[in-house]
């Protein structure tokens, strides 16, 4: 029977799958385990069923056993596994794709809603009953009409496209390609950033964390969007350099900010708390029951498929 660490409690059902199919170590009190412990529990194990919070570094991925052949990322992102050095160590990673487009693709739509429509500035004032309706109470942006420009249309900029759509936004969208008019549905591709930037009333992030990426949100590139434009974040933090969107916020240029994942999270640049407009999430895009245990259910198929036959349809590096 093969051996798996498991770096994260999962939820019951999947737990209970993974004990009928290998010998598991498991993680019952859901400590986030430090780099030298994770290497330390993974002695004698063959794979590692890991989660976005471990962070599967150069030096970590170095000291790991050679008994690990795959760590299969509970997570359709990646960028916690340093990629090139498992490849160079021989062991596969896996990630866990289109289970989760659609419960991420539902927090993007709260993130603007939630963004444009002042609501932590509501909840604020319901919760503390210290509100009173006037014609101009918590005035926001109506989404109807207005521009949606989305970084990184993938399945979850896709689905976001399409919500969007059903409220009446105009879809822009960059990409490093153009998709097809098929797969565009009436969205309008720009080549380049700046450009998507120059309409994008609301902005979405939707696209990975890699090299490439990394603050591609940033002082020069936030000047190019409209004044007064919304910035929302449903992919990964590395992408905003954060003190420039929180400059941005300062001078008014940037309305407001629906943020769901951060820089060196569980912590987030305090420059965020300051302003009322910032609706802030901690990291819930795939927090549902179905898609958690969906997620899980295909991490445990892709250690099964490895296991089997050498390769995995979800392998990433
Ligand atoms: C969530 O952020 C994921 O990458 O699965």
């Amino acid at each position: 029977m093969k051996k798996i660490l498991v770096t994260r409690r999962l939820l019951q059902s999947n737990e209970d799958r993974l004990k009928e199919l290998y010998e598991v170590k498991l993680n019952s009190n859901d400590e986030l385990y430090s780099q030298k412990k994770l290497v330390e529990l993974s002695e004698g194990c063959d794979g590692i069923l890991s989660a976005l919070t471990d962070k599967l570094d150069k030096e970590t991925i170095n000291k790991l056993p050679d008994s690990v052949k795959i760590l299969s990322n509970f997570a359709v992102g990646f960028g916690n596994i340093d990629l090139d050095t498992a490849k160079k160590r021989n062991i596969i990673v896996t990630n866990t794709p289109e289970v989760l487009t659609d419960a991420t693709a539902e927090i993007g739509i709260l993130l603007i809603l939630g963004a444009c429509r002042r609501a932590s500035e509501g909840i604020e004032g319901a919760r503390l009953s210290n509100w009173k309706w006037s014609a101009d109470y918590l005035i926001g942006k109506q989404l109807t009409g207005s521009r949606l420009g989305i970084l990184g249309m993938g399945r979850i900029g896709k689905k976001i496209a399409k919500i969007a759509k059903s409220l009446g936004m105009i879809i822009h969208y960059h990409n490093r390609s153009k998709l097809t008019q098929d797969q565009e549905d009436g969205a309008i591709y720009h080549k380049d950033l700046k450009s998507l930037m120059n309409v994008s009333d609301v902005l979405s992030i939707c696209c990975p964390a890699s090299k490439e990426t990394i603050n591609m949100i940033n002082k020069d590139t936030l000047e190019c969007l409209p004044k007064g434009a919304v910035v929302t974040n449903v992919a990964r933090g590395d992408i905003v350099d954060d003190e420039a969107l929180i400059d941005a916020l300062n001078r008014r240029k940037i309305y407001a900010v629906g943020l769901d994942v951060y820089k060196g999270e569980p912590n987030l640049n305090p420059g965020y708390l300051k302003h009322k407009s910032a609706f802030i999430l901690p990291h819930l895009g795939s927090a549902t029951k179905e898609t958690r245990t969906a997620m899980a259910n295909l991490a445990i198929e892709n250690l099964e498929e490895f296991f089997k036959t050498g390769a995995c349809k979800n392998k990433v590096n």
